[in-house]
C-alpha cells in the first residue's frame, strides 16, 4: 500500500493549541503547588506550630460564626471581619503590628488588648493560639 507523509496544513491548529493549553495549565497548577508549600512551610515556621491544627482549632471554637474564613467548612460569619488576606495585613484589627506573637496575643486576649471588642475573649492556650496563627497566616 502506498503511504504518503501527511501534510503539515493538515496537523490541526485546534490541537496544536490544546496541547499548549494543556502545558500552560499543568505549568500553571505547578507554580501555584510550589508558591501554596512555600506560604505553609513559612507559616508553620514563624508560628512554630502546625497550619493543620490551628485549621482544626478553627473549626472547632467555631470562630466562622462571627468570621468568613478561606478553607475552613461552614465559616461565613458577618460579625467580625472576613480573614482573608490576613497573613498581608499590616495590623490586627487595625491596631497593632501584625506578628505571630501579636496575633496569638489577640487570639487569647482580645478584651484585654482592646476593652469592650466584639470578639470575646475565648481561652485559647498560646500552643492553640500560635496553631491558630499558623493557619491565619496561609491566609494571603
Ligand atoms: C462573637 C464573634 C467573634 C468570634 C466568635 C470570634 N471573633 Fe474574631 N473578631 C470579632 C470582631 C467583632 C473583630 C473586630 C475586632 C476589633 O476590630 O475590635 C474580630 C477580629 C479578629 C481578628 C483581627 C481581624 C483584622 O481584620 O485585623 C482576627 C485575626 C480574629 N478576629 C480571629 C478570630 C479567631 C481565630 C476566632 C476563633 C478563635 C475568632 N476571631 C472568634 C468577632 C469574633
Amino acid at each position: 500500500m502506498l503511504r504518503r507523509p501527511v501534510p503539515a496544513t493538515l496537523i490541526s491548529p485546534a490541537a496544536l493549541f490544546g496541547v499548549a493549553m494543556f502545558a500552560a495549565v499543568i505549568g500553571g497548577i505547578t507554580i501555584y503547588a510550589e508558591t501554596r508549600a512555600k506560604t505553609w512551610t513559612y507559616a508553620e515556621a514563624i508560628t512554630d506550630r502546625e497550619v493543620d491544627s490551628g485549621r482544626a482549632a478553627i473549626m472547632q471554637r467555631g470562630c466562622g460564626g462571627c468570621h468568613d474564613i478561606p478553607g475552613t467548612t461552614g465559616a461565613s460569619g458577618r460579625v467580625g471581619p472576613p480573614l482573608s488576606k490576613i497573613a498581608i495585613r499590616a495590623h490586627i484589627a487595625g491596631t497593632w503590628p501584625n506578628d505571630p506573637g501579636t496575633m496569638a496575643r489577640w487570639l487569647m486576649h482580645p478584651q484585654r488588648m482592646r476593652p469592650g471588642t466584639g470578639m470575646p475573649e475565648q481561652g485559647p492556650s498560646e500552643a492553640e493560639a500560635r496553631a491558630i496563627a499558623a493557619y491565619l497566616y496561609t491566609l494571603d
